[in-house]
């Protein structure tokens, strides 16, 4: 995210400025943030050169964020009164803002080290910036920074190591600061399924970061007849109960989220309407850009032509699919948080905000949108599906938790956030577990939860599948690729607690079937449990390079579940109701105990195990289970 070159190219004569002198005085200091291990690939090369410029940004404490879940579970949880009264953004941002004192007590201590002419506060006022050469924030911070070399790319990257200490009365008033700790950067961003192209594809090992790739699928068709081998539409309508026509489709939005270079492709979409949606031929989704997406030449299009094909196929020729493409067709360190700043005018000023001289203005003095201005340039859909992950090891815990926070506020303003739950079952992206000391390992043997899976403000979506010569009304089981070694991801958070909306449920599972490993090889102290629910992640027929191949992982759950979901909003929307926003409550309410298919067979090896178990009632496999439609329909139409 600040490769080096870039830094020195900007920056190189930047503090040339008169020296401020430095008043020290005594003050107790404590970590605020400190990580054991960096991501897998970086090793430190140098330390960084003392006068390289660094824009530090302190995020700001937000007001109010240990209410975020009360308020939450106000307008989600089923017997709320306010049950579906969603914020509006203006009245998010106004709740969350950081309040004067923590600006006033955060600038004076920077000013106890920096001329107060620099410091500056973000547009979005989350933020207080100031660029400092190295030696002044190792002194700042009590620590040391490295330039970090990837092995594999040999990008570098500028942070600190260890951690980084603050004085015990800014500290409340911090969320955290970077650069410091996070290696937010793009080449660690995993699309959720993984790709293993058989022998048939080419190479017999091939990438782990892409969807499962399987054969090209001979004798094409379209009906149910073998949905273990070829999952097609036809047969997820079956599964699902899923035959629906909107009502209320200009009032409705629903979108999938990719990051470029990833894209989908035109052709391959014609391919696969004729094949399977005929009536579709020619349809196209509604490009949302964010921060210069492209439909790029570069790129993998497995991800996104399955992402677009089954979104658009499952809701129908009358609804609109949104594509959020995210990134330009050359950056590729594209991350959640600038589809976030995109979507959420409170975040904006994350990861290097909203510039008036670089983006739009509103209300728009040109004449184009006149609304007020919301500092993020994209509206959120009503149901918004993301198939790629990180795992938790590789971000810090403060930035996972500030990220999580703004999933809790789309939330709160109606929208839900669907993200795949990974592909290696208790093992983390590529496979890879812990050791003892926190780091990824091939050989570690400690469970690996992926991210944002834990954050409890969003939906983590597990996967199953059509048993072999099994119809789909006959109950499918977890999602098990026994040739490939791929699995629907699940278990428990080493970041985040166990909400409450969840807890019986998990707590069931946990006295039940209790899991037959020590405590160190996952986390047994009330952690947030993923995934939530489950569809099936099987051999989706999907059109590839003209032509159709056999593509699974949990990234076709996801958006399977949006469709469903995103037609019940409809169904809502069509009677003067609100969408149903943040459903996590909802789903594991008593009330809904009945509205999914429990899965019970398979499980999810690895890391040297054979995983948890697919139970009856809520497991961390399959989460509570798989989507029936028309009694989820029923339910959802009669909450207010
Ligand atoms: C830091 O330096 C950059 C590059 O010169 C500049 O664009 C930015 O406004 C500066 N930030 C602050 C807070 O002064
Ligand atoms: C379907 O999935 C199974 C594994 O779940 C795999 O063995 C089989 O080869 C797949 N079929 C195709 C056509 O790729
Ligand atoms: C269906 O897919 C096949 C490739 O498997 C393709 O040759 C054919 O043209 C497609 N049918 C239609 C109607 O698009
Ligand atoms: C287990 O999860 C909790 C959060 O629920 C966390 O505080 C703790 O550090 C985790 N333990 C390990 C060993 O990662």
């Amino acid at each position: 995210m600040f490769p080096i070159t870039r830094l020195l190219v900007l920056y190189s004569t930047l503090l040339a400025a008169a020296p401020y002198v430095v008043v020290a005085s005594p003050v107790s200091k404590a970590y605020h943030e400190f990580r054991r291990s960096v991501p897998t690939g970086w090793t430190p090369a140098r330390r960084a050169e003392p006068d390289i410029v660094l824009p530090l940004r302190v995020g700001l404490a937000q007001s109010n964020l240990h209410n975020i879940e009360t308020y939450l579970l106000d307008v989600s949880h089923p017997d709320s009164p306010n049950y579906g009264n969603h914020w509006t953004a203006s009245r998010v941002a106004e709740t969350f803002r950081p309040s004067d004192e923590t600006v006033d007590i955060v600038r004076s201590w920077l000013a106890d080290s920096v001329d107060p002419r620099r410091i500056s506060l973000s547009r979005g006022g989350g933020w207080l910036e100031v660029n400092m050469t190295v030696d002044e924030v190792e002194r700042l911070l009590g620590t040391e920074y490295y330039v970090y070399e990837h092995g594999d790319s040999g990008a570098e990257h500028v942070a600190c190591k260890g951690g980084y200490e603050l004085p015990g009365h800014v500290s409340n008033h911090v969320d955290f600061i970077t650069p410091t700790l996070q290696f937010d950067v793009g080449p660690r961003l995993k699309r959720s399924s993984k790709v293993r192209r058989r022998a048939s594809m080419g190479s017999k090992t091939g990438s782990k970061s892409s969807p499962l790739i399987g054969k090209p699928v001979q004798n094409v068709q379209s009906g149910t007849l073998n949905c273990n081998e070829q999952l097609t539409l036809a047969c997820l309508r079956i599964l699902y109960d899923f035959n629906y026509v909107p009502l209320a489709a200009n009032k409705n939005t629903v979108g999938v989220v990719e990051y470029s270079p990833d894209h989908y492709i035109a052709s391959d979409m014609d391919l696969f309407f004729g094949n399977f949606s005929k009536s579709q031929v020619g349809e196209r989704p509604t490009l949302v850009a964010i921060d210069g997406g492209v439909l790029s030449e570069f790129g993998d299009s497995y991800e996104s032509n399955l992402d677009t094909q089954y979104m658009m196929g499952l809701v129908g020729p009358k609804q609109k699919v949104q594509l959020f493409q995210v990134g330009d067709a050359i950056e590729d360190s594209v991350s959640f948080n600038n589809f976030l700043d995109a979507i959420d005018g409170s975040y904006c000023t994350f990861e290097g905000g909203d510039d008036p001289d670089i983006d739009a203005v509103y209300p728009d003095p040109y004449g184009g949108y006149q609304g007020t201005e919301n500092c993020g340039t994209a509206t959120p859909a009503f149901v918004i599906s993301t198939s790629y992950s990180y795992t938790e090891v590789e971000l810090p815990p403060a930035y996972m938790q500030r990220q999580c926070a703004e999933y809790a506020k789309l939330g709160l303003m109606g929208t839900t956030v669907l993200y795949s739950s990974g592909d290696y079952g208790v093992a983390g992206n590529g496979d890879l577990c812990l050791d003892s000391n926190g780091y990824e390992d091939y050989f570690g043997t400690i469970f690996n939860p992926t991210f944002p899976a834990g954050c409890p403000y969003i939906t983590s979506v597990g996967g199953t599948q059509v048993d072999p010569g099994a119809t789909p009304t006959e109950p499918e089981s977890a999602w098990m690729d026994l040739i490939d070694e791929a699995y629907s991801s699940g278990g428990f958070s080493n970041v985040f607690a166990i909400p409450d909306y969840q807890k019986s449920s998990v707590e069931k599972y946990l006295q039940e079937y209790p899991p037959p490993y020590a405590s160190d090889v996952w986390n047994s102290s009330g952690s947030r449990a993923f995934p939530d629910l489950s569809a099936n992640a099987n051999n989706f027929s999907v059109a590839v390079f003209g032509e159709i191949v056999a593509v699974s992982g949990t990234s076709a759950s996801s958006p399977t579940v949006g469709a469903i979901l995103s037609a019940i909003n409809d169904g809502r929307l069509a009677i003067g109701k609100r969408p149903i926003g943040f459903i996590n409550p909802v789903i594991y309410s008593p009330l809904f105990r009945d509205a999914f298919n429990d899965i019970t067979k398979g499980s999810n090896p690895g890391c040297g195990t054979a995983g948890f178990s697919a139970v009856p009632g809520w497991d961390p496999v399959t989460g509570l289970g798989t989507p029936n439609f028309r009694k989820l329909l029923e339910k959802w139409l009669a909450l207010p």
